[in-house]
């Protein structure tokens, strides 16, 4: 429940969109939104008995045009304890599944989605399907089965396209450099799910805070010795290569495999390129949405010249990442009919045999399952531990689904990836911009976890069947790939029917 008690204007644990008074970019219909948001602010300390976000709002507060997120939420009020983790999800969803306006901030007349400023664009070119803001809702392309889940092709996003000035192919104003087609513009992806994503977030830092002291306590080790040593970098039994660590410090990083140099594994983004939800969020928002989040672009700043500022608050951020960071993991859901029943427990099998699994990992050991916000990795620009009072902190297990554990009391997460970054052959290696430095060829081991779920497949959704994915794999894969084009037919059956059997439970 929301609590709307609070009496003292300052102490509100909700308030309302801070919107800066600029006649000059302020359209009417906003003028008349800032003299309600104001009336609004007066009376939302006065007492509530509502028991929801949503339920917050007095509908004759807003006549007429309205913002889809008439409230706000504060980090010192999640700090200061006033929100239950059930409560920030119900806030988080409202945020996710909003259909973001002119008057919540949505649209950047005069910055680029990565946040550099650029030639003012209005209205009928405030949108750009390829360069950004290409759509409204978080859910206009994570729908599949549900909010939070994957996308079909027609929510592809062009990854880099929003780095640049508004994209045309007409040669008109806007295109700003010739010869750009629309493969070099920006790499076309299809939209991955978030469920159970809050395991995957913990697996990764579980995964860096090893390998991170592998490397601590080999620097130890070679200056005590004063001798160069190389060290095994393998965490959960995933192996990232070998590091030389010398006396002085110098790190030799040309053996470490799948992953950056600071040995940190960034398990989001098909790329393996982003750390947290949070900060994939504050991305996403002014990529996809054109707003400006707080914590991002600071407070009171208005760096697309909308006249909104603070569009989302810090707050805001949290509940959208506690929503996603609960969202319940995928299933095994296996057919009932006992022939289809026989061919998942053979493909079961062969995925093992194959060498699938090796890749696609199908168990990681976790021993924690509280979540933490925000993680301790994030980069600067995004949410920091040492920028809270308290941390927020929850065990996934209430919200995200049980997890079997092993003798050592770990838990295990059946995510089907190792997420590491493989090279994956010619077949996939099909863009041409190259994304945070990392090698066009070279993808993170996609989760498989409720993929049947989430069609069509591969990271650009060329793939309409599980089949073509497979055959599409080589590179590192090309071995296995081979070994599945070879079995017989129902054999290969098998396998597709074991990873139909990784599925979402729908809401519906
Ligand atoms: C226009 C479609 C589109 C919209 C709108 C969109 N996304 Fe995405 N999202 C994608 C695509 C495509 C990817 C995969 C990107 C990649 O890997 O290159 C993705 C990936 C993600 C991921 C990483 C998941 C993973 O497992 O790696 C997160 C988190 C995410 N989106 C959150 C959001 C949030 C939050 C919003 C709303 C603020 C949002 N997205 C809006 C298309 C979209
Ligand atoms: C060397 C590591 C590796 C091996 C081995 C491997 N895969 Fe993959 N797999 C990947 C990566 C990386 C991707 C994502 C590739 C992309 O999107 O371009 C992927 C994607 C997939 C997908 C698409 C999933 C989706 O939702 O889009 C399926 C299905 C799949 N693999 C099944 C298999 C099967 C079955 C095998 C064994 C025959 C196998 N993989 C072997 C690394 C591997």
């Amino acid at each position: 429940m929301i609590r709307c008690e609070l009496p003292d204007a300052d102490d509100r644990p909700l308030r309302y969109g801070a919107y800066i008074d600029r006649d000059e970019l302020v359209p009417t219909h906003m003028r008349v939104f800032l003299l309600l948001a104001s009336t609004l602010i007066a009376i939302a300390g006065l007492g509530c008995e509502s028991n929801s976000t949503s339920g917050q709002i007095d509908p004759d507060q807003f006549i007429g045009d309205a913002p889809a997120v008439p409230v706000h939420i504060s980090q010192s009020d999640i700090d200061d304890g006033k929100f239950s983790i059930p409560e920030l999800i119900e806030h988080g969803e409202l945020l996710f599944t909003a259909v973001f306006n002119t008057l919540d901030g949505a649209g950047r007349p005069e910055s680029t989605g990565a946040g550099d400023s650029r030639i003012r664009r209005v209205f009928p070119e405030n949108r750009n399907r390829i360069s950004g803001p290409d759509s409204d809702s978080c859910t206009g392309c994570h729908n599949m089965p549900s909010a939070g889940g994957g996308g079909d092709n027609v929510a592809n996003v062009f990854v880099r396209a929003q780095e640049r000035d508004f994209l045309k192919f007409d040669g008109g104003d806007g295109d700003g450099e010739s010869g750009l087609t629309l493969q070099s513009a920006g790499n076309e992806r299809n939209t991955l799910g978030m469920f159970g994503s809050g395991y995957i977030e913990l697996l990764a830092r579980e995964m860096t805070e090893d390998l991170h002291s592998i490397r601590d306590e080999a620097l130890l080790r070679a200056r005590s010795g004063r001798t160069s040593i190389t060290i095994d970098l393998v965490t959960k039994g995933v192996s990232f290569g070998s590091l030389i660590v010398d006396p002085d410090g110098t790190l030799g990083t040309d053996a470490v495999e799948g992953i950056d140099e600071d040995l940190i594994v960034k398990p989001f983004h098909q790329k393996g390129a982003v750390i947290s939800l949070r900060q994939f969020t504050n991305n996403a928002l002014n990529h996809h949405h054109g707003i400006q989040s707080e914590e991002r672009f600071g407070a009171d700043a208005d760096p697309d010249n909308d006249g909104v500022v603070d569009e989302l608050t810090v707050g805001d951020l949290t509940a959208l990442t506690v929503f996603q960071a609960t969202l319940p993991m995928p299933k095994f859901l296996p057919s009932t009919g006992p022939k289809a029943r026989e061919a998942l427990e053979q493909g079961q099998e062969l995925f093992g045999t194959i060498g699938c699994s090796t890749c696609h990992m199908t168990e990681l050991p976790l021993r924690s399952t509280v979540f933490t916000e925000p993680n301790p990795y994030n980069p600067e620009a995004n949410l920091r531990q040492g920028d809270v009072k308290t941390l927020l902190e929850f065990d996934l297990r209430r919200y995200s689904g049980y997890l079997k554990h092993n003798e050592a009391g770990e838990f295990l997460v059946p995510a089907f990836t190792d997420l590491k970054r493989h090279d994956m052959g010619p077949d996939l290696d099909n863009e041409v911009l190259e994304q945070a430095g990392i090698p066009t060829n070279e993808w993170l081991t996609r989760k498989l976890w409720g993929a049947a779920s989430e069609p069509p497949f591969l990271h650009h959704g060329r793939a309409s069947l599980i089949s073509e994915a497979i055959l599409l794999h080589g590179g590192e894969a090309q071995a296995s790939r081979d070994l599945f084009a070879n079995l017989s037919d129902s054999e290969k059956a098998g396998i597709v029917e074991y990873l139909k059997s990784l599925q979402i439970e729908s809401d519906g």
